[in-house]
C-alpha cells in the first residue's frame, strides 16, 4: 500500500447522519455566582439512595481488579424474583441508555423508522439516527401520547414503536388499556417499547408498565432503570424485559462487562431496601400534588404527572417567559430544566425536591410572576 503525503490525505467521516445529530442535554449541575445550588433539573432521587446500596457499593471496592459478573446473574435473578419474571429474558445495561442502544442497534438498519411521541425523550431519536434510521414522532394531545395518531405513522419500514411509561419531560402516561390498544394495532413484526423509568412514582389505577403485558407477547420491551426511585444514577445501571429471542440478540452485541461489580452490588441491595422505594414514593406522593396546587395557585399550568418531576408550563409575556423564570431561579440557587429542545419553549421540568425547596421554587415563583 502507498502512504499518500499528509497534504492529500482523506480525513476520516463520520458516516451520513451522525452529524446531524444534535447531542443528548444533561439537566445542568451549576448556576453562575451560586456556591451549592440545589439540582431539580435532572429528576434524580432528592432523598439520595439506599443506605444498605452505600454499604454494598464500599465493601465492593475490595475487588476493583477484578473483571464483574458478565451475565450479572446475582442482580437478574434478584430482579426476576422481584418482578416475578424470567431471569433469562433480562438484559442488564449501562443504565437504560445502553439498553435503549443496544435495541435499536438490533433492529435498524438505514432507511427503516421509529416511531414515538412529540415530546419523546431524546434518547431515542439519537439511538435511531445513529443506526440511520428515520424518526417519525406523532402529535400528542394535550402532552399525552395519542394512540391512533401513533399507529397511524407505522408503516413498512417500522421496526420500533417507543412509549415512555410516564413520560420525560411531560410526566403523563398512557392507560394500560391505551397500552393494550398501542399494541393491538401494531404488525407482530414491530416491536413496542415501553420505557418505565419513572413506573415506580406512578400509582394510578390506570397506569401500567406493560411488564404484564410483555409476558405474554413476542414484540414488547420493558425496560427499567435503578437511576430514579433506587438513587443510583452515578452508578448507571438499567434494564430490559425481552423476549427471549430478542434477549438473546441483544446479549450478542452487549459489551461483555457492560455492568461494573459495585454498580451491580449497590443494585442488588438498593432492591432489597423496600423501606427507602416507600420513602422515596411516599416523599413524591406528598409533594407532586402540593407542587400543583401551589404552582397552579401563582397561575402557572402545571401538567398532570406520575413522575418525580412537573412539567410546568409559563407565559409568553416577556418578563415573565420560561427562560426569564429559569435565569431567576438559577439566580437564587434553584437549577431547573429549560426543555426548549423538546419543543417546549413555554415550559420548565422541576424535579420535585425536599420541603424547603418545593417551598422556596413557589415563593421565588410567586415573586417573579408578581415582578417583586
Ligand atoms: C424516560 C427516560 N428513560 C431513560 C432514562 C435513562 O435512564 P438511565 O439513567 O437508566 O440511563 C431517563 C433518564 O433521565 C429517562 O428520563
Amino acid at each position: 500500500m502507498t502512504v499518500q503525503p499528509p497534504t492529500e490525505r482523506v480525513k476520516p467521516e463520520a458516516k451520513p447522519g451522525i452529524l446531524d445529530i444534535t447531542p443528548y442535554k444533561p439537566g445542568k449541575s451549576a448556576a453562575e455566582g451560586v456556591e451549592h445550588p440545589v439540582k431539580l433539573s435532572g429528576n434524580e432521587n432528592i432523598l439520595g439512595c439506599s443506605e444498605a446500596a452505600r454499604e454494598a457499593y464500599l465493601a465492593a471496592a475490595g475487588q476493583l481488579n477484578l473483571y464483574p459478573d458478565g451475565r450479572g446473574t446475582v442482580l437478574r435473578n434478584a430482579i426476576a424474583q422481584r418482578w416475578r419474571v424470567e431471569p433469562e429474558r433480562i438484559v442488564l445495561g449501562c443504565g437504560t441508555d445502553e439498553v435503549l442502544h443496544l435495541i435499536n442497534q438490533v433492529f435498524l438498519e438505514p432507511g427503516d423508522n421509529i416511531v414515538q411521541g412529540q415530546y419523546a425523550f431524546g434518547a431515542y431519536g439519537i439511538g435511531a439516527r445513529a443506526c440511520q434510521a428515520e424518526v417519525k414522532s406523532a402529535a400528542e394531545r394535550r402532552f399525552r401520547i395519542d394512540v391512533e395518531l401513533m399507529l397511524e405513522l407505522v408503516d413498512a419500514r417500522t421496526k420500533l414503536v417507543f412509549i415512555t411509561q410516564p413520560a420525560n419531560p411531560t410526566g403523563t402516561f398512557c392507560t394500560r388499556d391505551e397500552l393494550v390498544r398501542l399494541h393491538a394495532g401494531l404488525p407482530p413484526s414491530v416491536v413496542l417499547v415501553i420505557d418505565a423509568a419513572y413506573a415506580e412514582f406512578c400509582t394510578d389505577p390506570t397506569f401500567s408498565d406493560g411488564l404484564e403485558l410483555a409476558r405474554g407477547a413476542d414484540n414488547i420491551i420493558v425496560t427499567h432503570t435503578f437511576s430514579k426511585i433506587h438513587g443510583l444514577a452515578s452508578l448507571r445501571v438499567g434494564w430490559g424485559y425481552a423476549p427471549a429471542t430478542i434477549a438473546d440478540a441483544i446479549d450478542r452485541i452487549r459489551p461483555p462487562f457492560n455492568v461494573s461489580n459495585p454498580a451491580l452490588s449497590a443494585a442488588v441491595a438498593a432492591l432489597g431496601d423496600t423501606e427507602f422505594q416507600a420513602r422515596s414514593l411516599a416523599h413524591i406522593e406528598q409533594w407532586r400534588p402540593w407542587l400543583a396546587q401551589q404552582l397552579g395557585g401563582v397561575g402557572l399550568e402545571v401538567v398532570r404527572s406520575g413522575a418525580n418531576f412537573v412539567l410546568v408550563g409559563f407565559p409568553t409575556t416577556p418578563g415573565k417567559t420560561a427562560a426569564e423564570a429559569e435565569a431567576y431561579l438559577a439566580h437564587r440557587g434553584l437549577i431547573v430544566r429549560g426543555v426548549a429542545n423538546y419543543g417546549l419553549p413555554n415550559h420548565l421540568r422541576i424535579t420535585i425536591g425536599l420541603e424547603e425547596h418545593n417551598r422556596a421554587l413557589v415563593d421565588h415563583l410567586a415573586a417573579f410572576l408578581g415582578g417583586r
